[in-house]
């Protein structure tokens, strides 16, 4: 594979003093920079060229310096008898060499036809397949070749495609389809250059069943009506793993001139309820870093089956349904896929080596929206949980993993995807909070968010922008970060602030008193809120199983309806075997394919000595409705064999 010249990443600030910005060419495409000055939005375009610190993304075939698609348009149609989405994507190009041909990734894509915008044929040719990365599609252009129209059909298992049989669903008797970018994964349903430093417009016009409705991560949605068409626009400027669809039975609620809830209809109340602070968290978003530049910001309910918790897909969240649990203590999620509206999607990670800027960032912002909206209280807890979730991890994870600034050659950039980037990510940015106050954090992030605004952006960029705004203006709390070690060195650095929960104080007491006295219904816990019975769960040690009986006669956590909650004891009953949990883990697990959920639970039955026979029988029942992210953590976890089904 072939790749434009690389600058080195240098990361220590002390290399980064001098640097500046790379000056930028008169006209880059503003639909493609990458990393560019604060200002350079305005500039105007006519010419593209790659700053110096032209990120190699090693996940994507695509070579953009070349020539790299300014605007996508889709014409699809779904079957959903047969699984697949066929029709035509149409690329608008921009040349910066005419010899140079078209890059695309794909993954099991069945080619039909390349042609140009005459209807010519374009001779082209699929590469050898790649495990990680699918195969690549050369296209030789005519010297006046401006557009590609490829015509194609996506596989079956097209691995960012789940199409649900009616009852995977809540209602039961409509089939249901979504797809799933981040994060190399638009290849398999669109034949693009999917890379997170190639930023696109789209428009879409999608055919499926007249009582089915069709959403997508737009701006704009027009059409429908029961005519079995609906066409759509994104006008700013996406990377491809922001693409994104849904169609199923689907109702939509207004929660505000700006938001509003889909759902299958027996849900879609409940979540308006669950969802009723949505407004009021884009706005204290708003206030703290700056404008929401997306139009609407709306929220999508998906089957239990969706393998996340959320997916920051721009103007259209989509999110599981296991964080409606009735009292609003699970919505941290949605300030966490709001918050991406400016770290992530705004400001994009230009390789998956850089994710930590969108995770990091993102966790940050999303705990600031938390205490705007829910109380320092609230905010305080769930840094300690996550926190805690981070050190837990650490304990487990190899050396080079432990590191903000990944590197993830030759890997599935699912295997960057912990806590690290996440939850190291966002202590940095307390660290930075700590030392230079409050103030002049979010006057710093804000500028960050305002000065590359659509832009996707490497972790050097970064550096560059703090040792520039932050750091040179007050050497003397700047002397006190050591960003090196930040970002390149295993483990949690020592700077790393310390985090207290007052209401985690009780908790704490609770679990003493309770390894003493074994007395479960003496515990205070009538009072707590789901953060605190996670603090509680997390810190049984080693219980027994008399321990967890009481509990579970006291407090009914088997038939706990908090999923977080639930999941935890669960596990907890699988570690130590608590045999009266049995059917409510199988339950759970042949109906929830959240990964996040699914994962601890089952290595919590493998811990145990007879607990494979088991893991194993369920998973026979739960895989074939699990999505191909869950599967594939899941039959590594498990060494599921073809001859295991
Ligand atoms: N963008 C991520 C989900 C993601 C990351 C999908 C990488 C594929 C590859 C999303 O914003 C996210 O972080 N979701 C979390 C929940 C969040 C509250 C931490 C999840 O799904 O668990
Ligand atoms: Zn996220």
């Amino acid at each position: 594979m072939m790749r434009p010249a690389v600058v080195a990443v240098l990361l220590s600030t002390a290399a980064c003093s001098t640097a500046g910005d790379p000056p930028q060419s008169p006209g880059a495409n503003p639909a493609a920079r990458t990393g560019n000055p604060p200002g350079a939005a305005d500039q105007p375009a006519t010419r593209f060229e790659l700053p110096a610190d032209d990120p190699v993304d090693h996940h994507s075939c695509a070579r953009p310096g070349e020539v790299h698609t300014v605007h996508l348009d889709l014409d699809l149609a779904l079957d959903f008898a047969a699984h697949r989405a066929s029709g035509t994507a149409t690329h608008t190009l921009f040349r910066t060499d005419p010899q140079a041909p078209l890059w695309l990734d794909t993954d099991g894509l069945e080619i039909e036809t390349v042609a140009d915008e005459r209807g010519q044929r374009l001779p082209y040719a699929l590469g050898a397949a790649d495990p990680h990365l699918g195969q690549p599609l050369r296209i030789d252009l005519g010297p006046d070749t401006k557009q590609v129209v490829v015509r194609y059909r996506t596989a079956a298992d097209a691995e960012a495609m789940q199409w649900l049989q009616p009852e995977q669903t809540n209602g039961g008797t409509k089939p249901f389809l979504f797809t799933q970018g981040q994060a190399i994964l638009t290849r398999s349903w669109i034949p693009l250059q999917d890379s997170p430093a190639v930023r696109i417009t789209w428009s879409a016009s999608v055919q499926a069943p007249a009582d089915l409705e069709v959403v997508m991560s737009a701006s704009a949605r027009g059409g429908g009506n029961g005519t079995g068409r609906t066409t759509f626009r994104m006008t700013e400027a996406v990377p491809p793993y922001l693409i994104a669809l849904a169609c199923g039975d689907l109702q939509r609620r207004e929660l505000s001139p700006r938001c509003a809830v889909w759902a299958e209809p027996a849900l879609v109340d409940a979540a308006a309820q669950e969802f009723a602070d949505l407004e009021a968290m884009v706005a204290a978003c708003e206030r703290l870093f700056g404008p929401y530049r997306w139009g609407r910001y709306d929220v999508l309910v998906l089957p239990p089956s969706f393998p996340f918790g959320g997916m920051e897909n721009p103007c259209l969240t989509f999110a599981t349904p296991t964080i409606l649990a009735g009292d609003k203590s699970l919505v941290s999620l949605l300030a966490h896929e709001l918050a991406h509206s400016w770290s992530g999607n705004l400001v994009t990670n230009a390789t998956w080596r850089d994710f930590w800027l969108n995770e990091g960032f993102t966790v940050y912002l999303e705990n600031r929206i938390m205490e705007q909206v829910f109380g320092a209280g609230r905010a305080a807890m769930e840094i300690v949980l996550g926190m805690g979730e981070l050190r837990a991890e650490l304990a487990e994870l190899p050396a080079q993993d432990q590191v903000l600034h990944v590197d993830l050659q030759g890997r599935n950039p699912d295997d960057g995807m912990t806590q690290v980037p996440y939850q190291k990510g966002a202590a940095l940015l307390r660290r930075l909070e700590q030392l230079f106050g409050r103030d002049r954090l979010d006057a710093f992030l804000r500028s960050w968010f305002d000065g590359h605004a659509f832009t996707s952006v490497t972790t050097r960029t970064f550096v560059e922008f703090l040792q520039r705004e932050l750091l040179a203006r007050d050497p003397a709390a700047a002397s006190q970060l050591d960003l090196g070690r930040w970002l390149s060195a295993p483990g949690l650095p020592a700077d790393a602030p310390e985090s207290q929960s007052e209401l985690f104080a009780a908790v704490d007491q609770a679990l003493v008193q309770f390894a003493a006295d074994q007395d479960a219904r003496a515990l205070p816990a009538q009072a707590w809120v789901t953060q605190q019975w996670l603090r509680f769960l997390a810190g049984l040690r080693e219980p027994s199983l008399g321990q967890l009986a009481a509990l579970d006669a006291a407090w009914q956590l088997t038939r706990s309806t908090n999923n977080e909650v639930l999941c935890a004891w669960l596990c907890l009953a699988a570690r130590h075997g608590y045999r009266p949990a049995d059917r409510r883990i199988e339950l759970f697990l042949t109906t929830v394919g959240r990964r996040k959920f699914v994962k601890p639970l089952f290595e919590a039955l493998l811990a145990r000595p007879d607990g494979r026979v088991q893991a194993l029988s369920i998973y026979r029942k739960a895989r074939p409705r699990y999505h191909a992210v869950t599967v594939r953590t899941l039959d590594s976890l498990l060494g599921w064999q073809a001859t295991d089904r």
